[in-house]
């Protein structure tokens, strides 16, 4: 008999990817997905632990759940995966005692099994650690949400061990999945249509420096995807900065299907303060390779992410993140107010812990920094053609729109009454806003 199955993802798209791989096995195993959860017999919450907020929010949920099960649901599991899930393992049953099982993120291939075990009126805690990329995959469907961009991880984990940052703790380290267990993955999306791939791993620029018996990097993993048939796209998030070689940027500027982008986080403009968060590089380094990657890569979009009120950093240190997203012409950045995570050095600062109504009006400066430069970005663009690969269709104001991006990952409107996702189109850029860009079909 088919059984319900609703997950609610939270956090980067690492989970989301693996939610993908999740829902692939259970549907293997007759567990249909469910949007609504209500419908559901087993619900699932794909955690989330970069910052408290997300954290919070994962218990919050399954508060809602174990009510429902306590006031007229007996039947009903459910389950806790994802960072919170690995991080925090047995001490979620004392929280949250109506958990049938808690699944960390080394452990996603068990999920059959522990399906199994809960359905027999176990309650299972399945965490710990592996040192294995792909040996522990067993070759289950992956139910891809419905896109045009398909998500591929080729790493898993982190060796950095940035001060602020849980991942390390909550994703092991690094591990690089096999060159041809990727290339399969990636001919499959093909094959189903997708016209997109988008490489994806914490640090994906030191892709296989852990394989012992060969000399393969990304560089190599990208000419041998190029080299597949068909007419797609390639990606690769997240860049290291000191990992980024000149073999993969000349690479990159010579493959036809490679993107002209590079997600590359800086974290700060301080070299002091890149220092306390451990980064290997200072503000000059950084400077230099974005203005190396810009030399050789012509419209090539450079994102990044910061960080406003790490532990220590004052006014002056602060202004000159603001002067970097200027100077480095970042085209836009993600940013996030600094919360202390568990396990991690920089959250035993305490003493220089940055007030909260201090944080908050930084996180609201760099906010509006992001969005005068991502401004200032768009208008370099108007009045040039470039090829939009169409991902939406949707009405909006009356008037029908189709969505999508350029090939250095600029959003944009195409005003028009047929429905041209999944397709490639050429454009004239029109307008730009902060947000988007407007097109007119060529
Ligand atoms: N591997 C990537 C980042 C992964 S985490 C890199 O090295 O850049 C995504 C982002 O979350 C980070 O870039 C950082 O800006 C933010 N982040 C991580 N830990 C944080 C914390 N404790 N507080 C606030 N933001 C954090
Ligand atoms: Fe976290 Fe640093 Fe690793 Fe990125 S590189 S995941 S910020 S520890
Ligand atoms: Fe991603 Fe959050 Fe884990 S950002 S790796 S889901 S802590």
């Amino acid at each position: 008999m088919t059984k319900k199955v609703y997950i609610e993802t939270m956090g980067c798209q690492m989970n989301k990817s693996d939610t993908e791989r999740m829902l692939g096995m259970l549907s293997h195993f007759n567990y249909e997905e469910t949007k609504i959860q209500e419908d559901a017999d087993l619900l699932m919450v794909n955690t989330c632990s970069i910052r408290q907020l997300s954290e919070d929010k994962a218990f919050s949920q399954l508060g809602v759940w174990g009510k429902w099960k306590k006031d007229n649901k007996p039947d009903l599991k459910i389950g806790i995966c994802g960072c919170v899930a690995q991080q925090k393992a047995r001490k979620v049953f004392s929280r949250a005692p109506y958990v049938d099982f808690v699944l960390g993120t080394h452990k996603i291939y068990s999920l059959p099994d522990v399906i199994r075990r809960i359905n027999a009126g176990e309650r299972v805690c399945e965490c710990e650690e592996t040192n294995l990329a792909t040996a522990n995959e067993k070759g289950y469907p992956i139910n891809r949400v419905k896109s045009t961009n398909a998500w591929i991880n080729i790493t898993e984990g982190c060796n950095n061990f940035c001060t602020y940052c849980i991942v390390p703790y909550t994703r092991g380290r690094e591990r690089s999945r096999l060159p041809e267990v990727i290339i399969k993955e990636v001919k499959d999306a093909l094959a189903d249509g997708f016209k997109e791939i988008t490489l994806l791993g914490q640090n994906v620029d030191s892709y296989g420096k852990d394989f012992k018996d060969k000399n393969y990097r990304l560089a190599q993993l990208l000419r041998d995807i190029n080299a597949i048939e068909g007419n797609f796209r390639i990606r690769f998030v997240t860049s290291y900065p000191t990992d980024i070689t000149d073999e993969l940027i000349e690479t990159a500027r010579d493959l036809d299907k490679v993107c002209e982008y590079f997600h590359i986080p800086m974290q700060s403009g301080s070299s002091r303060v890149l220092k306390a968060m451990n980064r290997r590089y200072d503000r000059e380094t950084y400077a230099k390779i974005v203005e190396k990657v810009r030399k050789m890569i012509p419209d090539v979009t450079i994102t990044s992410d910061f960080i406003a009120g790490f532990p220590g950093e004052t006014e002056e240190e602060f202004v000159e993140t603001l002067t970097a997203i200027d100077e480095f012409e970042l085209d836009y950045s993600n940013v996030a107010a600094y919360s202390p995570r568990e396990k991690t050095v920089a959250a035993k600062w305490t003493d220089k812990f940055i007030p909260e109504d201090i944080k908050d009006e930084r996180f609201q400066r760099l906010n509006l920094k992001v969005q005068e430069n991502c401004l200032k970005s768009n208008l370099k663009y108007v009045g040039r053609e470039m090829e939009v690969l169409v991902e939406n269709f949707y009405e909006h104001k009356g008037k029908m729109i189709n969505t999508g991006k350029t090939r250095n990952f600029k959003t944009v409107h195409i005003p028009c009454d047929k429905d041209l996702t999944g397709q490639f189109i050429n454009v004239k850029i029109s307008g730009a806003k902060t947000w988007y860009l407007k097109g007119k079909i060529l």
